[in-house]
């Protein structure tokens, strides 16, 4: 049994929707930990393409650097793929996808696929005036992937990460202010107004994203926990390579 009682974690998926900024690879993080769930970010498995040098990766790289969106039909394969190599009993976070109306169609076909369904569609409500702010103060260990912030969560011991104490960290290309706006732009555009479609399915639960990193935490915890499948957490798999 998981610490603090019957977990929610094992077999459910969730989707992490908010914009650029708004905490959904830290969220991600906090679940991974909590309740051994995995998490599957179309950005990271992207940015992985992107450095080892893989035709996708190159094909990838100039539309991440303008800040706009990769194809729905590379994102949603490289989901396919992933979930392919995971236990149903696997626990999944989706993180940053999907992002236009085909690919949450493209979704619901792959989970079905896999023998799925979705069970919550967490979004993190924000203030854009902020995440301009935090997207260009954060950085990450280069071995890990453990994220920090500049002005909002430097590591314990300066220059050594609090995960792994390894010292190698690396600032992402895109988070810079103009592809921010891009970014923002294509949020606006393209990825709110899927969050009706969800809403209509009755599968929408909204969090107030500004609040603190814990305080998120611990309410997506307590929206998970009521509604989720009382079970034991999903087995904790392998964090993901460092993005
Ligand atoms: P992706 O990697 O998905 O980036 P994003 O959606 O722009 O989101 P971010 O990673 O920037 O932010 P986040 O919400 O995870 O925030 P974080 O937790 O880091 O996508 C990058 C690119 O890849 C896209 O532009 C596109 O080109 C392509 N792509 C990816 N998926 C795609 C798809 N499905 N379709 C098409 N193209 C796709 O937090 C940010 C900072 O804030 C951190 O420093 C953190 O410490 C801090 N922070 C977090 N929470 C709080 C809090 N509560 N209070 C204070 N600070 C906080």
């Amino acid at each position: 049994m998981h610490a603090d009682g019957p977990s929610p974690a094992r077999g459910v998926n969730i989707i992490l929707l908010g914009p650029p900024g708004a905490g959904k690879g830290t969220q991600a993080g906090f679940l991974m930990d909590d309740l051994g769930m995995v998490q599957l970010s179309t950005g990271d498995m992207l940015r992985a393409a992107v450095r080892a040098g893989t035709p996708l990766g190159r094909e990838a790289k100039a539309v991440m650097d303008r800040g706009e969106l990769v194809s729905d039909s590379i994102v949603s394969g490289l989901i396919d793929e992933a979930l392919g190599g995971l236990s149903p009993e696997t626990g999944v976070i989706f993180d940053g996808y999907p992002r236009t109306a085909a690919q949450a169609a493209l979704l619901d076909e792959i989970l079905a696929r896999h023998g799925r369904t979705l069970d919550h569609v967490i979004e993190l409500a924000v203030d854009e005036d902020a995440l301009v702010d935090r997207i260009t103060g954060r950085f990450t260990c280069a071995t890990c992937g453990e994220g920090y912030h500049d002005r909002h969560k430097l590591p314990v011991q300066p220059g050594v990460c609090d995960r792994c104490g390894g010292t190698e960290f690396r600032r992402r290309p895109d988070d810079n202010e103009e592809t921010v706006r891009t970014r923002l732009a294509e949020y606006r555009a393209k990825t709110a107004p899927i969050l009706p479609i969800y809403a209509a399915r009755g599968l929408v639960r909204r969090v107030d994203g500004m609040a603190e990193m814990a305080q998120v935490r611990a309410e997506i915890r307590r929206l998970l926990r009521p509604a989720g499948r009382r079970v034991e957490p999903g087995p904790a798999e392998a964090r993901p390579p460092a993005a």
